[in-house]
């Protein structure tokens, strides 16, 4: 169940603020282009109980061996049991393509979305963070998934 007029969930997790940058920049946008939206934290959403939201947007940085932020490791074995049809979804995060798991916090998130039955609106976000990240950087990808959320809102009005 989702509501398709609610509010857009933005979930993320952050270490070192990078994530929380992005996410904080996707609400300002969605704001701006008139999408009702709130940020919150991954290990604070009530994941029993999304019907009140329209979207999920779920953000990661990636740590460990190509691991999710450990916020989001009860999150996302609680999400197994969570039917998500019908739910249209994005996914982002910072990594470091220094590293031999390069991003794979977001593929873990993308993977779950999709296997809990949401349709990815747009492509994954995956901001580097080793050639100087600029949030600003993300804003063409969030006007797509802000777009995309439009189009989805119209359609179900
Ligand atoms: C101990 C450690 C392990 C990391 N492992 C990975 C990794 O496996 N893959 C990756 O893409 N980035 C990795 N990173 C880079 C972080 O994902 C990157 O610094 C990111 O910007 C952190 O986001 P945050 O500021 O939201 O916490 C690692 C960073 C640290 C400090």
């Amino acid at each position: 169940m989702r509501n398709p007029q609610g509010p857009i969930l933005i979930a993320w997790a952050s270490r070192t603020g990078n994530t929380a940058n992005l996410a904080q920049r996707i609400l300002e946008i969605l704001v701006r282009e008139e999408l009702p939206a709130v940020l919150v934290p991954a290990k604070d959403v009530d994941w029993a109980s999304l019907q009140d939201w329209s979207a999920l947007v779920a953000g990661s940085p990636t740590y460990g061996s190509g691991d999710l932020h450990a916020d989001w490791d009860q999150p996302e074995r609680q999400l197994r049991d969570v039917d998500l049809s019908g739910w249209p979804g994005a996914v982002f995060g910072c990594g470091n393509p220094r590293y031999v798991t390069p991003w794979w916090a977001v593929d873990i998130l993308a993977n779950r979305l999709k296997n809990c039955g949401a349709h990815l609106l747009v492509p994954p976000y995956k901001a580097d963070t080793l050639t100087g990240f600029r949030v600003r950087d993300a804003d063409g990808w969030i006007e797509d998934l802000a777009r995309e959320l439009h189009r989805v809102r119209d359609e179900e009005s």
